[in-house]
């Protein structure tokens, strides 16, 4: 008898003591304050080794050790748990003028003049939670449920590692019921939906329903297996603990606690505060690991609060301040389909104009025909289109339910809709491509628009609209017979002047001074962008050479494999290809040998190096700043990732600063950015 506690020796029982404490530590450090302080591994050992010592003393296994997270037994059914104060929802607001009116009525209600100061944070897009804990230990916790009763989820509550089993500290209140959001991050939830495409099972509309559905398990063990999260952001019940005057103090008690608070909330001044706030957090919505949908703000001072109270459901201290919602519903009016420049026939869904993420949306790319059949979308359909952040728009899914009668599966046309050519699809690709080439109009204007754009020929003025003209009006067939255009012959084209048209022909004869990597990358070779189009510039150092190499010499060119040089080689063969190549010759295209300046001038100092330019350069504009870069071997990328070495930061720089900051990425100045140019010069 009384066994357990005198057969175990002390030093196990100490080291048991000790581990778990670190464990707990570590969690804490990892969860709270995100800065974890050793790595995984050793971590997992450290969780190694209290799990061997647990099984051979059970005697010393208690609820609140960090391996009791998973229960063993399932439920049967959800207890309901009666919230002793009520868990509210919030108002709305949807624009500033709902903020000042909010404001306002609180400054009414206060009977005060001065700016109020308020708590500012991001509403998370998950499910509201209620977790009880008595001296330090957690007991219950609950869904949000009606806000007056919800269920008991206590065992799933448990599996999440973010939430702590026991409170940190000294000064620990006796009755806690801590408020918070339980989310999956958007990192979470793709991978949650690859599984469940991978093995055939219904996959997740949103982050939202996954962490709802996460939690809402009979089996904890399953809930354990989707990596939920949780932030704090407020309090239930309380005992034995004296609240803090301010909101604000209250968060920054939970995070003491061990319990995980965002780190974006912040104290905030007055209306304009707080559309400052929402427009920062607007601009790091889309680089934010988890989903926001709003932000929230509130009166900080908590005896306002008090004074303030509550309507029915929501109290009159807080708002929810929404974003222009990002998934909309709407319909498919029709499906065409577009024509590229290398003939890629993309479907393109025509849907009834409708508000979503902050913009009018009638047009959604499909993509290719295996995405349209995935989606199974119909003409007719009624489905949920999503704009997030600045990435174009994208059909969802069709919701089943609402399909009319008579709708059929969509067909690729046997034929080009613009020439009338085959459609071709390559035996495993997913794209259809129609076999018109430049005979094609639509993929002659697009090989026109890229042959006279920035970063090829570079022709100011030839934009769009005119390209579209001239070919329609059969002026121009192919880049080469731009330069047998007259000011005449331009000068009959809609919205065109006498002036605008010597203008045009200007900017076309100045364009045949270029480089060949500039020429190459304007022929539009499949496969050839504008790094490829410089290495083989810098190889080959001419046309002539270049267009009678063999697949396998082309090879000998850094970074061009196999595919890439069957592309060029066959491009080369084409006898079309290579008349506009002789009649551009002909009209006067002309460039320096590449090697003899670039050689002598620069080393490759920066081979291996990612930069992102972002902001206004105040000396050299983005594209020379990126001829810069490449002439030195480095890339430039449009977007911030991991990968990225140096983010060049010219005046007004918006997210991507952040974002570089939030990566640890270096941040030069366009002074910084001209020095390590200086210094990669050879001397
Ligand atoms: S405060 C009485 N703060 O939004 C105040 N709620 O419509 C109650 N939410 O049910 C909520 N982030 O699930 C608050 N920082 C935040 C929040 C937040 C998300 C959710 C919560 C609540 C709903 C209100």
């Amino acid at each position: 008898m009384a066994k357990a506690g005198s057969s175990v020796p002390s030093a196990v029982v100490q080291r048991v003591a000790r581990l778990r404490e670190e464990i707990d530590a570590h969690n804490y450090r990892y969860y709270v304050l995100d800065t974890p302080s050793i790595p995984d591994a050793e971590y997992d050992r450290l969780f190694r080794e209290l799990s061997r010592l647990e099984q051979d003393y059970p005697q010393l296994v208690t609820a609140e050790s960090p391996t009791q997270r998973v229960g063993a037994v399932p439920l049967t059914a959800f207890e309901p748990v009666r919230h002793i104060v009520p868990m509210l929802s919030l108002d709305n607001a949807f624009s500033e003028e709902d903020v000042a009116a909010f404001d306002r009525r609180v400054r009414d209600r206060l009977n005060v003049d001065e700016e109020i100061e308020y708590s500012a944070e991001p509403k998370l897009d998950g499910v509201a939670v209620s977790i009880r804990y008595v001296n330090g230990l957690l007991t219950e916790g609950a869904t949000r449920g009606d806000g007056f009763t919800g269920e008991d989820i206590t065992q799933n509550l448990r599996t999440l590692a973010a939430v702590p089993l026991r409170l940190r500290g000294a000064d620990l209140p006796e009755v806690i019921e801590a408020r918070g959001e339980v989310y999956l991050s958007k990192e979470a939830f793709r991978a949650l939906n690859q599984h469940a495409l991978n093995s055939g099972t219904k996959e997740f509309v949103n982050p939202r329903n996954a962490a709802a559905g996460s939690l809402r398990q009979l089996d904890p063990k399953v809930t354990a297996a989707r990596r939920l999260q949780v932030f704090f952001y407020g309090i239930g019940e309380l005992r034995g603990w004296r609240m803090p005057g301010r909101h604000s103090e209250m968060l920054h008690a939970l995070s003491q606690w061990g319990l995980r608070v965002n780190r974006l909330c912040e104290v905030v001044r007055g209306v304009g505060g707080c559309m400052a706030y929402y427009r920062r957090i607007a601009g790091l919505r889309s680089d934010l690991p988890f989903e926001i949908d709003g932000v929230v703000y509130k009166v900080d001072s908590l005896s306002r609060q008090e004074e303030l109270g509550s309507v029915s459901r929501s109290p009159r201290w807080a708002i929810a301040h929404k974003f222009p919602a990002e998934e909309e519903l709407t319909t498919v009016a029709a499906v065409d389909f577009q024509v590229g420049r290398t003939g890629a026939v993309t479907p393109v869904a025509r849907l009834d104009p409708v508000f979503v993420g902050g913009v009018t949306i009638s047009n959604a790319t499909l993509h290719n025909m295996d995405e349209v059949a995935r989606k199974d979308i119909r003409v007719g359909d009624t489905v949920v289109v999503r704009r997030a952040g600045d990435v174009i728009p994208e059909i969802v899914r069709v919701l089943p339910e609402r399909r009319p009668a008579d709708t059929r599966p969509v067909q690729l046309p046997p034929t080009c809709p613009v020439c009338g050519s085959e459609i071709r699809r390559a035996a495993g690709r997913a794209v259809s491509r129609c076999m018109g080439g430049l005979y094609c109009p639509a993929q002659r204007k697009q090989a026109l628009k890229h042959f006279a754009s920035r970063q090829a020929l570079n022709i100011e003025g030839l934009g769009d609209r005119l390209v579209e003209q001239l070919v329609d009006r059969g002026l121009v067939q192919s880049p080469a017979d731009l330069y047998q255009l007259t000011t005449a012959d331009l000068a009959g084209l809609e919205r065109m002047g006498e002036k605008s048209a010597a203008k045009l022909t200007k900017a076309i004869a100045d364009s045949k001074n270029t480089t060949l990597a500039r020429f190459l990358f304007g022929l539009g070779i499949p496969e050839v962008g504008e790094a490829t189009a410089r290495s083989l510039a810098e190889h080959f150092g001419d046309l002539a050479t270049l267009q009678n190499t063999s697949p396998e010499r082309l090879q000998d060119v850094p970074d061009i494999g196999p595919v890439v040089a069957a592309e060029i080689h066959a491009f080369f063969r084409q006898e079309h290809n290579r008349e506009i190549l002789r009649k551009l010759r002909r009209a006067g295209i002309n460039y320096p040998r590449p090697q003899a300046t670039v050689a002598r001038s620069v080393g490759k100092s920066l081979t291996g190096k990612t930069f992102v330019i972002t902001g206004k350069l105040e000396n050299m504009t983005r594209e020379q700043a990126k001829e810069h870069i490449l002439e030195r071997g480095g890339t430039v990328a449009d977007a911030v990732s991991q990968k990225t070495s140096y983010l060049v930061c010219g005046l007004k720089p918006g997210s991507k600063r952040i974002k570089a900051e939030k990566h640890g990425v270096t941040v030069l100045d366009e002074d910084q950015f001209f020095h390590l140019l200086k210094a990669t010069e050879d001397t």
